[in-house]
């Protein structure tokens, strides 16, 4: 049974007794006052198409074609027979994993990172194993955990790029070095880009999806890319050397044509879905630079906290003083100022005194909020 943990309870009880709670945890772009075009999106799924059925287990060739676009405006060519449409990015690491392990095979995960592949490995019946990143002057891969955490049953190693919550991308270097461990010991990536195209830096991230060195899934799809997250339509972009590639998309195609779980009217509106990114992508940016910019004017006046570095995504970290356990900290901040904030915790940090906020919150709430967050803490 799921039970609610100690800060949604706390969050609960705030709420029942009629106070409003500043939410600096939202993640749902659709519920932070940023809309794409209405119409063009409700025109887009009364398409009379809607009305016959003729599956393809990788996704209809239009939406599928929809989704090279988007890659081939970022100067990455990536072919369409390459691709498996899924209903989130979530199923698409379920077929990865099913595809991959046997029970009880081994996938590295990253720490601290996005909480859910705990539920999703178990589900598989997969074990995860986590290698860290460490943060010395911006998040870096420690390569020596990954060496520690490789054994015989690893059967692939996720990376998350940019990385949920700490914001950091896969650097050059770090790329070369995993694409070599990957081809030494045999597995395959696993490479998770719904975050790909929010970047704070000039410079350019080039997309997995054209990582040829080693078996490689890269995971995207319209919940991040478009802010569209209730469509329910991402994507598995395969590359690598021919062979493997050629094997896996033909057992993924037997997965995915089991379930056909991506529906009719959104293949069919996938182009004009995807298309919401040219207006979505830069108004997330707007909030979420002016957010980074309200809270590092905060921390501009106080000496205890500091913001981590982080290059792109929603989200940024803050190091708090240790004075109590992070869960003891968002809970007593929930009940005594009325503001959430999520504890490091619930992302694997290793120790306390991590705080993850969501940059996408409406500027008020995130301005007031930090506020409160630092009047607390001071
Ligand atoms: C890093 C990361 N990957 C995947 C997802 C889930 O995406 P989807 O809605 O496509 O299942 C999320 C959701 O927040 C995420 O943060």
């Amino acid at each position: 049974m799921l039970v609610p943990n100690r800060f949604s309870k706390a969050v609960e009880q705030v709420r029942a007794s009629g106070r409003w709670v500043l939410d600096l945890t939202a993640s749902n772009p659709t519920r932070v006052g940023i809309e794409g075009n209405e119409t063009a999106i409700l025109d887009a799924l009364t398409n009379r198409k809607v009305l016959d059925y003729d599956p393809d287990p990788k996704g209809l060739i239009t939406a599928r074609r929809a989704v090279t676009d988007y890659y081939s405006e970022r100067g990455e060519l990536v072919d369409c027979e390459s691709l498996v449409l899924t209903s989130g990015t979530s199923e698409g690491y379920s077929y990865i994993f099913r595809l991959l392990a046997n029970p009880g095979d081994e996938v590295l995960v990253p720490k601290p990172s996005y909480p859910l592949f705990e539920f999703l490995a178990e589900l598989e019946d997969t074990q995860l194993v986590p290698y860290a990143l460490i943060y010395d002057h911006g998040w870096q891969i420690d390569f020596p955990s990954i060496e520690r955490a490789i054994s015989e049953r690893t059967r692939a190693l996720v990376l998350v790029n940019p990385n949920n919550p700490t914001g950091s991308y896969v650097n050059p270097e770090e790329r070369h070095m995993i694409n070599r461990l990957c081809a030494e010991h045999g597995f395959a990536l696993v490479v998770d880009e719904v975050f790909l195209d929010y970047s704070h830096e000039p410079s350019r991230h080039v997309s997995f999806a054209v990582n040829h060195q080693a078996l490689t899934f890269t995971l995207s799809g319209l919940s991040k890319i478009a802010a569209l997250p209730q469509m329910k339509m991402a994507w598995i972009a395969v590359s690598g050397p021919q062979s493997p590639v050629r094997q896996a998309l033909e057992r993924l195609e037997i997965i995915a044509d089991t379930y056909l779980s991506v529906s009719a009217p959104v293949q069919l509106a996938a182009g004009v879905l995807l298309e919401q990114r040219r207006s979505m992508q830069p108004r997330i940016m707007e909030r979420v630079e002016a957010n980074l910019k309200q809270l590092d004017r905060e921390l501009g006046q106080q000496h205890s906290c500091v913001r981590l570095l982080v290059s792109g995504g929603w989200y940024a970290v803050v190091r708090v003083p240790v004075t109590r356990s992070d869960e003891d900290l968002v809970v007593e901040l929930v009940r005594e100022c009325s503001v959430a904030v999520h504890p490091g915790h619930f992302y694997d940090f290793p120790e306390d005194g991590f705080l993850v906020l969501s940059l996408i919150t409406p500027e008020q709430e995130f301005r007031e909020g930090v506020e409160r967050l630092f009047g607390f803490l001071m």
